[in-house]
């Protein structure tokens, strides 16, 4: 019984660790291959993160501010806490970017401009200065350098924040505290800075 009991388990312990080599395939690295890892530069990490948050910029205000609004079902509010409102795209955006900075990566994104609502969202280092205005030279190309925060570097990338449809405009050319008032469909509104850690 003891010896049938043996090798059971010993079968039992084998069945494991087949079991957890399959669910953690010990994957082969050959040196092209790591050539290849380090071939993906900060700038490319920066817009990959910027698609997924232009993405999801363009969805929520698209699909969600927009629809609801011209079904009249509920409107984006600044103080959609303590209203039946849902957030505007900025607070969606800056909601989303503390519960990344949360996950401890060192990963940031927030909205900058040139007219911002908030003098708190107007470019803060003379390098968002100037890649806001080359962005209204040229939206295509993102503005990229690096910063430093005591002996940390950090890579950051700027790219064009533009007027996709009317909610952003209206919204915008409305609100009491804008600076600007004659923003069109398909402007330049102002920037999306990513900023990532350059050392882990
Ligand atoms: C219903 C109103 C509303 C809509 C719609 C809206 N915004 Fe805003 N936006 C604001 C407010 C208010 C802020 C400031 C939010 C804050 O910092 O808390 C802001 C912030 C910004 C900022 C940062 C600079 C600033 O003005 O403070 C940019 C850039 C911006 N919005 C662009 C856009 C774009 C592009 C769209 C459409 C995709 C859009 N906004 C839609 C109201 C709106």
């Amino acid at each position: 019984m003891t010896r049938i009991l043996g090798i059971s388990s010993r079968f039992g312990i084998l069945v494991l660790i087949v079991f957890i080599v399959e669910l953690f395939p010990i994957a082969s690295l050959e040196a092209s291959d790591l050539q290849a890892m380090k071939n993906l530069s900060p700038a490319k990490v920066a817009d990959f993160i910027h698609a997924i948050v232009e993405a999801d910029r363009k969805i929520y205000t698209t699909h969600i501010v927009k629809r609801m609004q011209e079904q009249g079902i509920v409107l984006a509010r600044e103080d959609w806490e303590n209203k039946n409102a849902i957030p505007l795209p900025a607070q969606f955006l800056h909601i989303s970017s503390k519960l990344v900075a949360e996950s401890g990566h060192g990963i940031r994104f927030r909205l900058i401009s040139r007219w911002p609502i908030y003098r708190r969202n107007g470019p803060a280092t003379e390098f968002e200065r100037k890649a806001l205005e080359e962005l209204e030279r040229s939206p295509d190309v993102p503005q990229r350098g690096i910063v430093a925060t005591g002996k940390k570097q950090l890579f950051q990338a700027i790219y064009a924040d533009i007027a996709i449809n009317t909610t952003c405009v209206t919204c915008h050319n409305t609100h009491p505290l804008s600076p600007k008032r004659d923003f069109k469909t398909g402007d330049l509104m102002g920037g999306i800075v990513v900023t990532i850690p350059l050392e882990d």
